[in-house]
């Protein structure tokens, strides 16, 4: 597996990572233990490095498997969690936040604990809470730095400003948000920041949570505990609407012998050499097909005819339900 650099501060990482959500929280109800530890175990054989997790997926289960599944290779992985919701608040409403300084300190200290490691990796902010000045938090996690409970800092779904003010108090190795060929939103300002700074771009629900793959279509009948049954994007009208973009995948992915899913993460890796994205599955022929994605060279004309094809496609559909789009890009 190809690696990448994210940031300046010596964080290298697997190409394509593995985002861990899905295993326990917001697809449905959680998938079996065993199994989902024996398929992180598989992507460490395949040279995944990169495995992301946080505090509020579960809540905690979702760090206490990824801790046991990657106890044995602690050596050779990057684990990133996140921190800053107000876990226990009410998750079916607008859901709380909290990044007070000894907040992140104990959920820090909770995590290391779940995580069974010495240090966390890498410790996102999940999202801006605009009841703590941004400096206060990466003192906070300077803080957690210099006393070597966490190696490097994140932030996801930041706005610029909030990333410059972070950047200048302790500096920001990755920021965590979501980006595919369906939520450009990122390209316009953030990703420039990011490359001015030297920070790294993790893309999250880079297959626009399973839709890009072509294996979902206005047909789809989710779980009733999955979280894509309230997201305005996953409404039949606006799957209908958005498979023009999926039709755009299948006849790149028929041009260049690759799979949908494939030509999306081609795509997220050709950006930029400091992108590594994450998809998350919980089925090892997935997890194949995705890494697979590392091998896919998407030449210029390959990315123009993508770029030209994709402007002629209005995305329909909100991202996410209104409370919750409200706490990105602050
Ligand atoms: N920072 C944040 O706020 C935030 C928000 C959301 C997610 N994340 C992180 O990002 C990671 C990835 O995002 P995500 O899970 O939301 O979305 P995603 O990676 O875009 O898509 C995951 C979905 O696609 C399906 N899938 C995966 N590979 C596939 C393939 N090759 N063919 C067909 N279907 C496939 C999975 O189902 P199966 O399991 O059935 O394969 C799952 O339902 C998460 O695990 C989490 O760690 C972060």
């Amino acid at each position: 597996m190809k690696t990448r650099k994210l940031g300046n501060n010596g964080l290298e990482v697997s190409a394509i990572g593995l985002g861990c959500m899905g295993m326990s929280f917001g697809y449905g109800s959680p998938k079996d233990t065993q199994e989902m530890i024996a398929l992180i175990r598989a992507a460490v054989d395949r040279g995944v490095t990169f495995f992301d997790t946080a505090e509020v997926y579960g809540p905690f289960i979702n760090e206490v498997l990824v801790g046991e599944a990657l106890a044995p290779f602690r050596d050779q992985v990057v684990i990133a969690t996140k921190f800053g919701f107000d876990v226990g608040s009410d998750f079916g409403g607008t859901p709380g936040l909290n990044s007070r300084p000894e907040h992140i300190k104990h959920v820090a200290e909770a995590s290391l604990k779940r995580l069974k490691v010495e240090a966390i990796d890498l410790f996102y902010q999940h999202r801006v809470d605009p009841a703590v000045p941004i400096e206060d938090v990466a003192g906070a996690v300077k803080q957690l730095i210099e006393e070597g409970k966490v190696k490097h800092f994140g932030l996801s779904e930041a706005g610029a400003q909030t990333i410059r003010r972070a950047h200048a108090v302790q500096p920001v190795t990755a920021l965590q948000s979501e980006y595919s060929l369906w939520t450009r939103t990122p390209e316009k300002e953030i990703i420039p920041t990011l490359e001015e700074l030297g920070i790294g771009f993790v893309p999250y629900s880079p297959l626009g949570k399973g839709f890009l793959t072509g294996k979902i279509d206005q047909s789809t009948k989710f779980d009733s505990a999955d979280f894509r049954n309230r997201l305005p994007r996953f409404t039949p009208e606006a799957m209908k609407a958005n498979q023009a973009l999926v039709d755009l995948l299948g006849a790149m992915a028929a041009n260049k012998h690759a799979t949908p899913a494939q030509i999306a993460l081609a795509w997220l890796l050709a950006q930029k050499p400091w992108i590594s994205p994450i998809p998350g599955t919980t089925k090892l022929h997935r997890l194949e097909e995705n890494l697979g994605a590392a091998e896919v060279e998407l030449t210029a004309d390959d990315l123009r005819e993508i770029e030209v094809a994709a402007s002629q496609i209005t995305v329909e559909g909100a991202r996410y339900p209104e409370a919750l789009e409200a706490l990105a890009g602050r």
